[in-house]
């Protein structure tokens, strides 16, 4: 079976990686461990290359600066197999930089410049779904305004939307979505969208119904971090628990999780194989540090799921 065509519209990031034992307190001044390091990230960015890593074909929409970092993060989106037609090179902004501050525990803060990606625009999008893509996946980091003009163009389109709502954003117009296929949020996010923080099967019920009622959602998927995740399909619910694995970076699991959910769910599988298959990706981007260099091949998920299941 021909992979399916992902179009991917969101953020492109250089993240200055840090190490910290815990992030400092207010006038609180702390001592870094190990090196510093820049390395490509991007909520955007991580969930193509992840699709790409995992099989698929994927177009990236989105903007760079016309910049070293730039240059730098065109080349690996080549390397990776990225298409990468509809990524325009800014000329009035720089690329997109966050600080990822790791903390020991491999937990994160991340603070966001968003640069040439806040420029991302009607017409960018337009053009990138021009490249006739059977689904689309896009993140809530991209900005509201473009969010809501690429569901308003996949459901013109009849096409499966996919939407990563991170990061969290109060406010956000949930109503202004249209159709979409998956809807998938981690406990900070839902709590932020409904108030309602994901603890309990019951809390998880509760917010998937309250999203539900905002927009038009065939799934919910809730990323409920090292406890698995909680699907909701408007009738039924269920907890798809996760992998056991020695974490020491959580930075883009949950980019990848969504990536790998709609690669796996496109190829045909059920919502509850695809959460599976997403749960490994998942786990298997926490085993290592960074974000966009720490996202699994197809292979790696193949043998970790054989190793499991022997
Ligand atoms: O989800 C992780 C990503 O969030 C990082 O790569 C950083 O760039 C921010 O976008």
């Amino acid at each position: 079976m021909a992979s399916k065509r992902i179009l991917t519209v969101g953020t492109a990031n250089l993240d200055f990686l840090i190490k910290t034992p815990y992030v400092p307190s207010r006038g609180e001044t702390m001592i870094s461990e190990g090196e510093y390091a820049y390395v490509p990230g991007g909520k955007g960015a991580n969930s193509a290359v992840a699709a790409a890593r995992l099989g698929s074909e994927v177009v990236f929409c989105t903007r760079v600066g016309d910049d070293a970092y730039g240059d730098r993060l065109l080349r690996i989106y080549a390397e990776n197999g990225v298409d990468p037609r509809y990524i325009k090179v800014d000329r009035a902004e720089q690329t997109g930089l966050a600080v990822v501050m790791l903390e020991r525990s491999g937990d994160n803060r991340i603070i966001v410049f968003p640069g040439a990606n806040k420029n991302i625009n009607d017409t960018d999008i337009e053009n990138a779904f021009l490249s006739y893509p059977d689904a689309v996946l896009t993140q809530f980091e991209c900005g509201v305004k473009q969010v809501i003009t690429t569901a308003r163009l996949a459901e013109e389109q009849a096409l499966p939307l996919f939407v990563d709502a991170g990061p969290a954003i109060p406010d956000f117009p949930l109503s202004k979505l249209g159709k979409v296929e998956v809807f998938s949020p981690n406990e900070t996010e839902t709590a932020v969208l409904t108030g309602i923080r994901p603890n309990t099967p019951d809390d998880c019920l509760r917010a998937s119904i309250a999203l539900c009622n905002k927009v038009d959602i065939k799934y919910v998927v809730l990323k409920l971090g090292d406890r698995g995740a909680f699907i909701y399909d408007g009738k039924y619910c269920d907890i798809v628990e996760g992998y056991e694995v020695n974490a020491i970076d959580t930075t883009a699991a949950g980019d990848a999780f969504t990536a790998a959910l709609t690669v796996e769910y496109l190829r045909g599988k059920d919502i509850y194989a695809a959460v599976k298959y997403a749960n490994a990706v998942g786990a298997l981007t926490t085993t290592k540090v960074g974000a966009l260099n720490s996202l699994p091949r197809e292979a790696d998920v193949k043998k970790f799921l054989a190793e499991i299941e022997q």
